[in-house]
């Protein structure tokens, strides 16, 4: 399974915390945006991982991640000239993904509860594709799913004025090799866009689309706003202060998944300044 980040797009709704850096580096209380996704990747054991972003960021994430090699990982880059959709993703890492499977994931979604649906997801080999839906109060903001009784996906909607259902589609997909064919034959949209809905209904005219509901113990934040961003930041802050334990520490994960051992550890250490954050890794090593 091979893992893709898209972490690029114009962040114009944040201007002007974005004239200068992108969206996915914006600060969530005590790490970058972009590590929590990446992070979530990290959980469902994917090693093998694309950041797409535009050529002025790409620079930037390869100076926060490098090869990935130090985190047990493997993660290179491609640059979206232009944000021509979500969809080019599968375009753009074509060679990336080779005969695989592959999970997108969105740079500025954020996740955080149990990942069983997730864990699902990627255990499921049938062919076809598995994305998710969750419960919001302002369906009318994202690409929708609608039900029948018996729980069967009847539609999907990008942004409808009248949504036929409250069932948002998280930036999160899990799909087999053939998103790169459909992806190819896609017509860009009304705004211009490849998108990922339309990938998503190519797969369910095909019989091929699962959708698994995520329950309301998970969270998913919204990151589309100023206050979203404060919001996601103080939510992390309550629960880390609480709890003495960092979410998306991406350090951590390597470590307490077996993606790197303690030395490994012990020497990445060693390379960062003194911090919170250091401090956090240290303990690590004590427990
Ligand atoms: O967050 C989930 C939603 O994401 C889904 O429910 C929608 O179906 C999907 O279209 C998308 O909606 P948004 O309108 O919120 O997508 P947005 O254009 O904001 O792009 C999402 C992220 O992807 C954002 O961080 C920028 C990045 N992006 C986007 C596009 C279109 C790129 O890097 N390149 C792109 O070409």
């Amino acid at each position: 399974m091979k893992g893709i980040i898209l972490a690029g797009g114009a962040g114009t709704r944040l201007y002007p915390i974005t004239k200068v850096y992108s969206k996915q580096l914006a600060l969530i209380y005590d790490k970058p945006l972009i590590y929590y996704p990446l992070s979530i990747l990290m959980l469902g054991g994917i090693k093998d991982i694309l950041i797409i972003s535009n050529e002025e960021t790409v620079p930037l994430y390869e100076k926060l991640f490098g090869d990935g090699s130090q985190i047990g990982m493997n993660i290179s880059y491609a640059v979206q000239a232009a944000p021509n959709g979500i969809a080019e993703s599968f375009i753009i890492g074509e060679k990336f993904i080779g005969n695989d499977r592959v999970t997108l994931i969105l740079g500025d979604n954020i996740f955080y509860g149990k990942l069983n649906f997730l864990y699902n997801a990627l255990e499921n080999q049938k062919p076809g594709a598995t994305i998710f839906a969750y419960q919001v109060k302002d369906p009318q903001r994202y690409g929708i799913v609608e039900f029948d009784e018996n729980g069967k996906v009847i539609s999907i909607e990008e942004k409808p004025e009248f949504p036929k259902s409250s069932y948002a589609i998280p930036g999160l997909y899990v799909y087999d090799n053939e998103v790169i064919e459909i992806s190819k034959n896609l017509q860009p949209s009304a705004r211009g866009e490849l998108e990922i809905t339309d990938v998503n209904k190519a797969y369910l005219k095909k019989g091929t689309l699962r959708v698994e509901k995520i329950g309301r113990g998970v969270a998913w934040l919204d990151t589309g706003t100023p206050s979203a961003l404060l919001s996601a930041s103080n939510f992390f802050g309550v629960i880390e202060d609480r709890q003495g334990v960092k979410v998306a520490c991406i350090e951590e994960i390597a470590y307490k998944r077996n993606f790197i051992n303690r030395e490994q550890l012990e020497k990445l250490i060693g390379t960062m300044p003194n911090s919170d954050y250091t401090g956090y890794l240290k303990r690590l090593l004590n427990e």
